[in-house]
């Protein structure tokens, strides 16, 4: 089943870290996979403030990476690594259980996928950015619902994307990226969008027939899908 929530931009960011730190109260030892990229800041920056008052922890709980850039190197600002450390993990009192970052720093990089398949079994909670090419992690047009955690060649989006948006300090050659099977294996996934520039690929992966063109649109076949969206995103789903 989908739910679509829809927010006021206002309260958006603190309802979807509010959601999180009810998740990691039920469940402390929570599989936790999340992104980067700019629509998670504003959750994480909530998340944070949260845990330091001491609604929730991650103490018991592991995160594993959606996705990294092959090509850029250590600390890189656009490294989704080092992005998720700077807004949450280094930010937190206590550091989660474990943190599964994808080794692409490993020169035997499918020994890298190999074992950030393995930390991806298993998930309870997927959340999801929407890029403006309809790709969920680095699952681009034409991933299928089966689609593994792989090596995938970047759409010039992307890599733009990772100049232009993220200040990377070189064009990245590639993605790693959680695969579509792990995502929809996972007990929940939630797709968050926000801003009017993603209205018209949310209207696509929502109400458009599935299409791996719009690898978002696979995720209505999950049975626990939440899209959380903001107004200004939700604008052309009437
Ligand atoms: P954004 O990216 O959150 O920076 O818009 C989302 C994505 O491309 O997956």
């Amino acid at each position: 089943m989908t739910e679509l929530r829809i927010l006021p931009a206002a309260a958006w960011g603190d309802q979807v870290a509010a959601d999180l730190a009810d998740r990691l109260r039920a469940t402390p030892a929570l599989r936790l996979c999340l992104p980067t990229g700019a629509t998670p800041v504003p959750v994480y920056e909530a998340l944070v403030r949260r845990v330091r008052s001491g609604e929730a922890t991650f103490a018991d709980a592991t995160v594993v990476l959606l996705d990294e850039w092959v090509g850029l190197p250590p600390g890189d600002p656009a490294r989704c690594d080092t992005r998720l450390r700077a807004q949450l993990l280094d930010r937190l009192p206590a550091p989660p259980a474990a943190v599964h970052a994808i080794d692409v720093d490993d020169p035997d990089l499918d020994a890298a996928v190999a074992r950030h398949a393995a930390a991806a079994v298993g998930l309870d909670l997927v959340v999801l950015g929407l890029g403006m090419n309809g790709h969920v992690g680095f699952n681009e047009p034409g991933s299928l619902p089966d689609s593994p955690t792989r090596i995938v060649r970047l759409a010039a989006s992307s890599r733009e994307a990772a100049m232009a948006r993220y200040g990377a300090s070189t064009v990245p050659t590639a993605g790693i990226t959680v695969g579509m099977d792990r995502i929809l294996a996972a007990g929940e996934v939630w797709l968050l969008v926000t801003g009017d520039r993603k209205a018209g690929i949310l209207r696509r992966a929502l109400r458009d027939p599935e299409d791996p063109d719009c690898p978002a649109s696979c995720l209505r076949r999950h049975p626990n899908l939440q899209v959380i969206v903001d107004e200004e995103a939700a604008a052309l789903l009437a």
